[in-house]
């Protein structure tokens, strides 16, 4: 096979996120990957309410209508990322008090936006991140004044809105048993109340050091059970040591010259390499595995240099967690998962 959309073709999508470079084909080296390796397309942050709901009175249209043009253009499946979500909100909602208020915002919100793509969204990220990895809802301004309520009127409203579309309730570390088990509480009632749900998006941001396959496993088979489909929707895995583990180091101050937090500023040593290309083909075995009951594999980003993982959860790293280098080589592990096919 000469891409990864034809070589999992029977099997699943294959998606990207698109930054605005991608979109507005700025960087023909990585558009010219993009149409041939992904069948998929997700904003990396143009659709979020932030960037296309800048004020109350005011929505930015420009980047999310080229996205979805160049989807089309593309026959690309396209999804819409994210309707309602705690992070990256425009400053106006901070300072909404009231419940009527923010279920203004929210009707205005849902209505428009995927109002405006009706017919042209395959699917939408409707809630991102609800639930924390307790179990415990996260106490997020919609939580704090609509209660849980708003992941149903979310749903409800993008229902309406946009008939068509596929509707998924999106998370990370949603696999994991506490977080997993309180997710398909929340998803049972909504369904028990008649709501339109279709799929779980697992985001799917792990890490080659704790990589928990079996996880992975049972959450594909429970939420399938569910009778919704199953999306991986912002894939990779660091190679990075977790900053997290950096009790009382300041988190803020920038990486770049940490050997112990940024151990491979130049290059991936071999041998790192093929743990990731390991790791990557024991995840896609249990893709194939369950094939029947999972819609999308997207990786978040294209290649290793445009990857959020640079500068996140710390800034100044060189991180190398996708399948295709930074001059768009594929690696060691584009290789491993390929060799399953
Ligand atoms: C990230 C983007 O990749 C970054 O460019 C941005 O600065 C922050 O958001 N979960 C999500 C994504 O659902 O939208 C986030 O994307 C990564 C975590």
């Amino acid at each position: 096979f000469g891409s990864l959309k034809e070589a999992f073709k029977e099997d699943f999508l294959i998606g990207t996120a698109l930054g605005a470079e991608h979109i507005l084909e700025k960087d023909s080296k990585a558009n010219e990957l993009i149409k041939k390796q992904f069948n998929a397309i997700t904003p990396e942050n143009h659709m979020k309410s932030m960037n296309i709901h800048p004020e109350w009175n005011r929505y930015d249209f420009f980047l999310g209508d080229k996205f979805v043009e160049y989807g089309q253009k593309n026959n690309m499946y396209v999804v819409g990322h994210t309707l309602v979500w705690h992070s990256q909100l425009p400053r106006f909602v901070g300072k909404i008090k009231s419940a009527d208020s923010l279920k203004l915002f929210m009707t205005d919100h849902i209505n428009t936006v995927a109002g405006r793509y009706a017919g042209k969204i395959n699917s939408w990220d409707v809630v991102n991140e609800a639930i924390e990895d307790d179990g415990t809802f996260r106490k997020s301004i919609f939580y704090k004044l609509l209660g849980e309520d708003f992941i149903k009127m979310s749903f409800d409203l993008a229902a309406k809105a946009d008939p068509k579309a596929e509707l998924y309730y999106n998370d990370y570390n949603n696999e994991q048993p506490v977080k997993r088990k309180a997710t398909i509480e929340m998803i049972k009632k909504l369904k028990a109340s008649g709501t339109k749900i279709d799929g779980v998006g697992i985001q799917g941001h792990w890490s080659i050091n704790s990589l928990k396959i079996q996880d992975i496993e049972d959450a594909i088979v429970e939420y399938s059970a569910l009778g919704l489909k199953v999306a991986f929707t912002e894939l990779d895995l660091t190679v990075l040591p977790n900053p997290w583990d950096l009790k009382g180091a300041d988190v803020n101050q920038n990486f770049e010259n940490s050997p112990k937090m940024n151990p491979y500023p130049k290059e991936l040593p071999d041998s790192v390499q093929t743990t990731l290309a390991q790791k990557y083909e024991e995840l896609f075995k249990v893709f194939l595995k369950h094939k029947d009951k999972i819609d999308r594999i997207t990786f978040w980003g294209v290649e290793d240099g445009h990857s959020w993982l640079n500068g996140w959860p710390v800034r100044g790293r060189t991180n190398y967690p996708l399948l295709f280098d930074r001059n768009f080589e594929p690696k060691k592990a584009y290789q491993a998962v390929m060799n399953l096919k």
